[in-house]
């Protein structure tokens, strides 16, 4: 059945490791039959939430930015693809702003399901990306609709461009979105 699938690459580097394994996922779900739309946030307007909480009784957020049109593809997916570089072990500071300017989708329907998560990191062990994946599980955690189903982790990249030279990462991440 196809799904509409969405794909936010937060990394803003050019070349970025986790966008490169972002498109392979892309590739890969559009195989397998799903309309899917990949975003990045390089060039976006991304502004802090100032938390407020006006987004809870009026439905929207105060700020005026690039989030408005994200949050509405956020809303209408079935799935969510997060990638992000692991910064000092967490996700991306951007990929936390947004998360957090997402609050207005809190009190409303949406229809995303499946969250994912793809990350890579200069360093190899299983822990390098724990504390990214629970902050992820963290807001997945405040959508009780949606579940965090998985992460492809590229360990040991660092250099831009790297993770075309890890073949198992890349087909890990392939595998991610033709079996969404
Ligand atoms: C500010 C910053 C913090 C980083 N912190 C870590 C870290 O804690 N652990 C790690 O293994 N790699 C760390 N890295 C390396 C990146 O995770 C790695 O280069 C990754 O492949 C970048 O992905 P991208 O090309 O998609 O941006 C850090 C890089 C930057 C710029």
């Amino acid at each position: 059945m196809s799904k509409k699938v969405l794909i936010i690459s937060t990394s803003l580097r050019g070349n970025s490791n986790s966008e490169i394994l972002a498109k392979e996922c892309e590739k890969g779900a559009k195989e397998a039959g799903h309309n899917v739309e990949l975003v990045s946030l390089k060039g976006k307007d991304i502004k802090f939430c100032i938390g407020c909480l006006v987004c809870q009784s009026k439905g929207s957020c105060v700020l005026k930015d690039d989030v408005a049109e994200i949050m509405e593809k956020v809303k209408e997916a079935e799935v969510i693809v997060f990638a992000t570089p692991i910064y000092y072990y967490e996700m991306s500071g951007q990929m936390k702003t947004l998360l957090d300017r997402l609050n207005p989708l809190y009190p409303v329907e949406y229809s995303f399901r499946d969250i994912y998560m793809i990350a890579t990191a200069a360093e190899n062990e299983e822990s390098t990306f724990e504390k990214a994946y629970q902050g992820l599980q963290g807001w997945v955690d405040c959508f009780e609709k949606a579940e965090l189903k998985g992460i492809v982790t590229g360990g040991g990249i660092n250099d831009a461009n790297d993770a075309v030279n890890h073949a198992d990462v890349m087909q890990k991440a392939y595998a991610l979105g033709k079996n969404l």
